[in-house]
């Protein structure tokens, strides 16, 4: 499950930068050549109109007044559910320097005309870079101290320099799998130095609440995701808990949102920005848990119907949207059918787990692959397998996804070993 996936933070390049449209395309023509499939471009986001809002409830913590307290506001009186979501990468998507475990000494790595090297003093961390020429002689040295990891490490990390709030990336990044330090990503087709100044879009969906100030410095009210991201603020709530109607009105519990409005929580942060523009005098930093969240953005049109265009980083939502599951499921399929911040299991307990979810809805009408052929495919009957395989995503090559598109057919199918007729019982 884990190979390959530091790969996956490359796609981060690309999310700013102008450098990065170039490696977009670069990729674009190798993933084509390597693949057959052609298929029409279809350019509606038809996904959209399959949005059910159902029965919507009324929160007082929508309101723009309500405080928020941070999660040392919640802790005290809800143990249990802070002890899950640290559990979970979310609930460590950022901390600093001095609170991160320290990685593996590694050798220096050369990239072009520089060698990049990792120092640990004490409990600092320095990115060295080093502009050598060919006999390897030293012509020019950087030394920088990191303050700011990006990433649970599920994948891989960011690092950041900070100075008076401004907050820059540095070159060298951590990828696990590959237990190695290389370029950050889309590095490699524009390398950056230490000069890429990261910005509030990068942290409104890595840390908990940044705001910029007028001179474009970075203030960070919590690093790691909190709590009130998914449940709104908890002035109110702190003060007084109650349930009307079988639940609260001061603090949203996702749980018992209805239908798309449960989704707007996590497309906060798991729609692609391409995929969305803020509407005309909103903006997202407005968007509070219970309010739907096409009142801040206007979803951008995704050639969904491409195979190829589709699949790209932070593309869960359009994929999803996509599927046959969500659509004739009217509303009932939400990234939480698949996911709890608050249950994290190990990688195989996961794909346990994820297998009974495709049960919960298709006990009655299954698979229509006859189960003797299935068992010879794939022997744990793995559904995720053959309709959710792992795809690199076309943005930057060796990125791997989870395919959340669940088609019938999928290459990882197409791809897997040769029917053989089962042995008839003696
Ligand atoms: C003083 C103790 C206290 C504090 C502080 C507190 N809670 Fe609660 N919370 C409760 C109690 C008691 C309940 C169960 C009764 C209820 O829902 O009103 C509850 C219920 C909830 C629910 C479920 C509501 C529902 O409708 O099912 C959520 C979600 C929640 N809290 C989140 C939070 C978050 C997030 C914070 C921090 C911003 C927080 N709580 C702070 C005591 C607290
Ligand atoms: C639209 C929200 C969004 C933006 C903007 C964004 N990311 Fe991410 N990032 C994600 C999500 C969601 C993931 C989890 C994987 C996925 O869905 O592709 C992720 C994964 C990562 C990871 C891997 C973490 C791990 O260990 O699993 C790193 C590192 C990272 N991003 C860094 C960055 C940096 C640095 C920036 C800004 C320069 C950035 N990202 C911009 C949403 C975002
Ligand atoms: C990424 C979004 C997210 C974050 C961040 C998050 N939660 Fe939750 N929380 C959820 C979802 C989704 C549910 C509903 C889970 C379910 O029952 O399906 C939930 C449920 C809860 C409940 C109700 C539990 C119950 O048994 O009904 C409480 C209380 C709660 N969360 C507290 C917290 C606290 C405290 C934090 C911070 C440490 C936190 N949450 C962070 C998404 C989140
Ligand atoms: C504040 C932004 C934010 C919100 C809100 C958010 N996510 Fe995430 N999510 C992220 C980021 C960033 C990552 C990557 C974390 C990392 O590994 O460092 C992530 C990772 C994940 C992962 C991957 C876990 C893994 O195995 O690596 C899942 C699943 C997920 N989120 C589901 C959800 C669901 C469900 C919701 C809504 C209830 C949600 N998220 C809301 C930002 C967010
Ligand atoms: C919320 C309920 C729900 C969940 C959860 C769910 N599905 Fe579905 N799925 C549906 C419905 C409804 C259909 C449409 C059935 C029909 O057209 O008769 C469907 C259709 C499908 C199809 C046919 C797709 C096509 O293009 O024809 C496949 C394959 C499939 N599901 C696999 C899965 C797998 C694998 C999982 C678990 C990862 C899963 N489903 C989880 C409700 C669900
Ligand atoms: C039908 C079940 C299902 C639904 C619905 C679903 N997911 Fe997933 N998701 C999975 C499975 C299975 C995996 C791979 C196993 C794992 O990492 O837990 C996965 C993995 C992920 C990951 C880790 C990176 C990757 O691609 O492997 C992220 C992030 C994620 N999902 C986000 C979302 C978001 C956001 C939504 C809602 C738009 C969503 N998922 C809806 C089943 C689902
Ligand atoms: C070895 C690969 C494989 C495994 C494992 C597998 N499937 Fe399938 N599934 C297929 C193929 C191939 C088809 C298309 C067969 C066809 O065209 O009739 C299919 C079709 C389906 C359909 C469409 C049924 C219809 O009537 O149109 C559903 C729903 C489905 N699978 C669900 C599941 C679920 C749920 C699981 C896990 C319990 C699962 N599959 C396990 C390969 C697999």
């Amino acid at each position: 499950m884990s190979t390959n996936r530091a790969a996956f933070l490359i796609f981060t390049g690309l999310m700013v930068g102008i450098g990065a449209i170039f490696s977009i395309f670069g990729e674009w023509e190798k993933v084509e050549t390597a693949s057959k499939v052609v298929a029409p471009v279809e350019t509606e986001l038809v996904s959209r109109s399959h949005r059910v809002q159902g029965d919507v409830k009324e929160f007082k913590n929508t309101d723009l007044k309500v405080s928020f307290l941070g999660d040392a506001g919640c802790v005290n009186c809800h143990v249990q559910e802070t002890e899950s979501f640290r559990k979970h990468p979310m609930g460590r998507s950022m901390c600093k320097i001095t609170d991160f475990a320290a990685l593996p000494k590694k050798e220096p790595f050369v990239a072009g005309n520089f060698r990049y090297s990792v120092e640990t003093k004490d409990k600092a961390v320095i990115h060295i870079e080093e502009e050598i020429d060919s006999s390897g002689k030293v012509l020019k040295k950087i030394e920088k101290p990191i303050s700011l990891v990006i990433g649970s490490g599920t994948r891989g990390n960011s690092f950041l320099t900070e100075k008076a709030g401004f907050l820059h990336q540095s070159p060298i990044s951590w990828y696990t799998s590959l237990e190695k330090y290389d370029l950050a990503p889309s590095y490699q087709s524009k390398n950056l130095h230490f000069g890429r100044q990261i910005q509030e879009a990068c942290l409104f969906c890595h840390s908990n609440r940044p705001e910029t100030n007028h001179d474009n410095s970075i203030v960070l009210h919590g690093l790691t995701i909190g709590c009130e991201r998914c449940h709104g603020p908890g002035e109110l709530h702190a003060k007084e808990q109650k349930l009307v109607n079988g639940y609260d009105p001061t603090i949203v519990n996702p749980a018992k949102l209805s239908n798309s409005r449960k989704d707007d929580v996590c497309y906060q942060c798991h729609l692609q920005l391409e995929a969305r523009e803020e509407a005309p005098g909103k903006s997202l930093t407005d968007f509070r848990p219970g309010q739907d969240i096409e009142t801040f953005i206007t979803r951008n049109k995704i050639p969904i119907g491409d195979p190829l265009a589709r699949f790209k980083a932070v593309s869960h939502v359009f994929q999803m949207e996509e599927s046959r599951c969500y659509i004739a499921s009217e509303g009932k399929m939400s990234c939480t059918s698949c996911h709890n911040p608050h249950d994290y299991r190990n990688d195989k307990d996961r794909l346990a787990e994820a297998i009974k979810k495709c049960n919960s809805c298709h006990a009655d009408k299954g698979c229509s692959l006859p189960m003797p052929t299935r068992l010879v495919k794939s022997p744990a009957d793995d559904c995720i397998a053959c309709h959710m395989p792992k795809r690199n995503t076309v943005d930057i090559g060796h990125t791997p996804l989870t395919d959340h598109s669940i088609k019938r057919l999928t290459s990882a199918y197409q791809t897997m070993k040769q029917d053989v007729q089962p042995k008839q019982a003696p």
